[in-house]
């Protein structure tokens, strides 16, 4: 009989699953109480209550309830305070031991794979999950035990109908992870839903990163109806999407075929497709032709509201800047700086723990753009997420003014700061709140 309260030493090594073998017999404390309002000592009792998947702990028997108890928490009679023993008093009947078979339902993923992996083997614990599709990335060493792995994810995760495995790192052009299917259905189209607006697409042919979702709502937080949003690299839309749905006209564009596709659908899901058009181009030619045409259009028509340029390719948005000293002639700039658009421009960092990865993201991009975001034309720079120990992922967001348009150091050359609360600027890089916005309205440089 197993003394601890683990699946049988048996099982390990086992690669294909044989859930029988879980079965076990174990002996847990336990406290007899006479026939009472249980819910009445519960309060008492919860702390010293067996928590074990698909067990209750507290069962009614003919002659009264028993009560299992946690043998991590009690061994003996008196590891129950005397204050609590006092109050069940009159109720108890006797403490000691109840033998338990414990079969795979009631054992947790962890629990299982810890006892199935060699113990040389980190256990994998960490997965994300979109729509019924968990995916996981297993090292060299777990791949022997892929399967089995697959299927406790499968059996033990609420609503996976699904279980992939990243087979490398996000390298493609269009960015999806290519994957294996380990367990479950083979359909890789999914629902999720994302602050509140439901996307459909097929995860293994497009992107989608469920720890962007509050970053796709905190760049909304710059737009109001009436504005344009051109989002360049859109993917199925969730920055689209969701400014279509706020009365924002959306330009939105996607190199990938199935992104486009999958996008058009989401539109017409989402009920946007009167404010959103959308285009199957490169980001370059995206940005030379319709947001060019289109801005211009805005300025001949007088139109009314902000253009904002979305640029969300991190590892190589910053290289689609070269578009921006040929974007428009000399009279072109004029008209179009008369009302500066937006742009938000994605990027990756690396970076030490000691760096400021909100300091070198504009540093960079200053690089590109050859001249100095002053705070006169800096809106925001943001620290979106931690992608790694030393890699992170930032927003600069900035006025496309008329010396960024011409890639020439502007004729203002000191860093205005007013007085005003909300106009706090401060890229020493000394700062840990280096983050914070020109007009703060980032959770106050907080990540995600
Ligand atoms: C990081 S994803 C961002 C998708 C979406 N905006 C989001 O926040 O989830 C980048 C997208 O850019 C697309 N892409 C990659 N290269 C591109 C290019 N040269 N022109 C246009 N789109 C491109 C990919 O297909 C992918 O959907």
């Amino acid at each position: 009989m197993a003394s601890l309260l683990v699946p049988p030493v048996s099982v390990r090594g086992m690669t294909c699953l044989d859930r029988d073998a879980f079965v076990t017999a174990v002996e847990v404390p336990s406290l007899k109480l006479y026939k009472v309002t249980i819910s009445k000592f519960m309060p008492v009792l919860k702390k010293y209550l067996l928590k074990i998947r698909n067990l209750k702990p507290v069962q009614t028997v003919d002659d009264g309830i028993i009560i299992y108890l946690d043998p991590k928490v009690v061994t003996k009679f008196e590891d129950i305070t005397e204050t609590d023993r006092n109050l069940l008093k009159d109720q108890y009947k006797y403490f000691g031991k109840t033998q338990l078979t414990l079969k795979y339902e009631n054992w947790k993923s962890d629990d299982i794979l810890r006892s199935v992996l060699p113990e040389e083997i980190e256990v994998p614990t960490s997965f994300s999950q979109v729509g019924h599709i968990v995916h996981i990335n297993l090292r060299d060493t777990q791949l022997p035990y892929k399967n089995i792995i697959g299927q406790v994810f499968l059996d033990k995760i609420p609503n996976a109908r699904t279980v992939v495995n990243k087979i490398n790192t996000i390298d493609t052009t269009f960015r999806q992870f290519t994957m294996e299917i380990l367990a479950g259905d083979k359909d890789t189209v999914t629902t999720v839903k994302e602050n509140g607006i439901t996307y459909q697409f097929d995860f293994s042919q497009v992107y989608w990163n469920p720890r962007l979702s509050t970053e796709h709502m905190n760049l909304l937080t710059y737009m109001k109806a009436g504005d344009v949003l051109y989002d360049v690299f859109a993917g199925v839309g969730p920055f689209s999407i969701p400014a279509a749905r706020k009365k924002i006209k959306v330009l939105a564009n996607d190199l990938n075929p199935d992104s486009y596709k999958w996008l058009q659908k989401n539109a017409v899901i989402n009920k946007v497709k009167q404010n959103l058009q959308c285009f199957n181009m490169d980001g370059r030619d995206f940005l030379k032709s319709i947001i060019r045409n289109d801005i211009l259009n805005r300025r001949n028509d007088n139109a009314t509201g902000t253009e904002h340029i979305a640029m969300n390719l991190p590892a190589s948005a910053i290289e689609f800047l070269d578009v921006l000293p040929s974007w428009f002639t000399e009279q072109e700039i004029e008209k179009v700086c008369s009302k500066p658009p937006i742009m938000h421009l994605y990027c990756f960092v690396k970076c030490a723990k000691n760096e400021d990865a909100c300091a070198m993201a504009k540093s960079s991009v200053e690089q590109k753009l050859g001249c100095t975001l002053y705070s006169d034309f800096l809106i925001n720079v943001h620290n979106v997420r931690d992608v790694s120990p030393n890699k992170e992922m930032v927003r600069v967001s900035f006025l496309l003014t008329e010396s960024i348009l011409k890639g020439e150091e502007p004729a203002m050359k000191k860093p205005k700061i007013e007085d005003s609360t909300d106009t706090y600027v401060d890229f020493s890089g000394t700062n840990s709140n280096s983050c914070m916005s020109y007009r703060d309205k980032d959770n106050n440089g907080k990540k995600e």
